[in-house]
């Protein structure tokens, strides 16, 4: 054993940390492309487990984002008719996704059991986090 985290271990870190300090975010995890740019597999994340290990381009919030590469804020996930639930408490969802050499390899999602809890804040700060996340992935 040593000291040296590997690259999930890090990605971890960041959703301990997101999940800890911002009392809204309440579900924190990684989903990230296959190489066909087909499916979305789940990486590290904090919170409930969830069943949507795998999430296909175009289905959910998740894979909505893996086709537009925008941002995509929830405030009701209740308005959404594409929308995976993975579990009953949440009410709110962000995805912004993770750019890698200019293309759309993968995001954060956060999802929050807190109604419309999204302030102009979050879209600028997760851009950041996932610029900084893009810098330690291979
Ligand atoms: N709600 C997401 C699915 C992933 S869970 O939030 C962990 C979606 O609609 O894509």
């Amino acid at each position: 054993s040593n000291n040296i985290k590997t690259v999930d271990e890090r990605l971890y870190s960041v959703c301990e940390l997101l999940e800890k300090e911002i009392e809204y975010y309440n579900w924190v995890g990684f989903y990230f492309s296959d190489a066909k740019k087909e499916v979305l597999h789940l990486g590290p994340y904090v919170g409930e487990a969830t069943d949507h290990t795998v999430i296909p381009f175009g289905k959910g919030i998740c894979g909505q984002v893996a086709v537009s590469n925008s941002n995509f804020v929830v405030p009701d996930v209740k308005a959404q008719d594409n929308y995976i639930a993975c579990s009953i408490t949440v009410k709110a969802e962000i995805v912004v996704p993770i750019f890698k050499n200019g293309k759309n390899i993968g995001q954060i999602d956060i999802d929050s059991n807190t109604p419309d809890p999204f302030t102009k804040e979050d879209e600028p700060f997760l851009e950041f986090v996932c610029k900084k996340v893009a810098s330690i992935l291979p």
